[in-house]
């Protein structure tokens, strides 16, 4: 199969409608995306990833009524949520209905359903008269691509288009949010940081982003956003090697050649840190180096998505 790279959202609709599974732009990360109350297309997305079935998949629609035949209670609490985030990089998990296959979260009977923000995704949902299936575009546990070619480099003759949406705003996965009683809690840590949530909410919401026991949110898998090159932080006592490549937040330190080194932001400004974070892991993971290392953020604000990210992609070489 060859693969094509287009901007065009007929062609990208014409395919979804055949139940083929294709390569999209959101303002996260790029997407796999299948026509979600069709079985066969959403078990070629599990197929294509090489992901577990057990780790269920995100439902995208426009927007809230759009959803409402596909859930069954949406908390007041996440409404709040809802108003001030949507579209964008937030996801809820709620009561399903009958109506979303079992196939999409794994037999569970919360949906996770997310608003995308993205223009040329949006336009795309708003040709199609089904919700859209879609984890991130990476082979299970690989880094999460934001751009076209970042997704046709790992599945390149596996899927038949990629919808080309230019670099991703955010960079980093949605947050994802559901509800414990009353209290709105986080299984996933994203691009809308903890103190954002606090400020609408008036509490800051309980993190529950550990598999304890069965993995309800899998995405809590520890080894995941891994490179192939070992992955390790940097310490400041660490001085520079040959053949392996460092990155940095901000400025490069002296001693450290900048043939080997990369960094995050001009500015320090963690959303830029974000957004370039996975393109420059995977940059990095191409030019041969035996070891990469990085430097830590702060723990605070998107720092702390940051972190999560970067703890699971280092667990693996620990
Ligand atoms: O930003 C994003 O959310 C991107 C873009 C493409 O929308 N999608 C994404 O999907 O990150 P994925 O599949 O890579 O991660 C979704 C996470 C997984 O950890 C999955 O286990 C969890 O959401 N999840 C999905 N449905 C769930 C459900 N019903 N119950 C618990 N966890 C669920
Ligand atoms: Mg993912």
């Amino acid at each position: 199969m060859i693969t094509k790279i287009t901007t065009d959202i007929v062609q990208a609709a014409n395919a979804l409608k055949e139940n083929q599974v294709i390569g999209i732009p959101t303002e996260t990360v790029y997407g796999l995306a299948a026509n979600a109350l069709c079985p066969k297309a959403v078990s070629n997305i599990f197929s294509v990833k090489q992901r577990p079935t057990s780790n269920p998949l995100i439902l995208h629609v426009a927007n809230l009524q759009q959803a409402e035949s596909y859930i069954q209670e949406f908390h007041d609490e996440l409404k709040v949520l809802y108003m001030q985030f949507s579209p964008g990089p937030i996801t809820f998990l709620v009561p399903k209905t009958a109506l979303v296959p079992d196939e999409i979260t794994s037999g569970s009977s919360l949906v996770a359903v997310r608003f995308p923000s993205h223009p040329l995704f949006l336009a795309l949902l708003n040709q199609l008269d089904f919700p859209v299936a879609a984890p991130s575009a990476n082979k299970y546990g690989s880094v999460s691509p934001t751009r076209a070619e970042e997704v046709l480099a790992q599945l390149n003759g596996e899927i038949p288009l990629i919808l080309d949406g230019g670099s991703c705003q955010y960079g980093l996965e949605s947050t994802i949010v559901g509800m414990d009683g009353n209290r709105v809690i986080v299984y996933r840590l994203g691009s809308i940081d903890l103190d954002e949530l606090s400020a609408r909410l008036g509490y800051i919401p309980a993190i529950k982003n550990q598999a304890e026991h069965s993995p309800l949110a899998p995405g809590m898998v520890k080894y995941h956003y891994a490179t192939k090159t070992p992955l390790h932080y940097l310490t400041k006592e660490l001085k520079s090697e040959e053949n392996t490549g460092y990155i940095f937040i901000h400025t490069i330190p002296e001693g450290f050649p900048s043939e080997q080194c990369m960094t995050l932001s001009s500015t320090g400004d963690l959303r830029d840190v974000a957004r370039n974070l996975y393109h420059t892991l995977i940059t990095m993971d191409e030019c041969g180096f035996h070891d990469i290392y990085i430097e830590k953020p702060l723990a605070e604000g998107l720092g702390l998505t940051i972190l999560d990210r970067l703890q699971r992609a280092t667990a693996k070489f620990n």
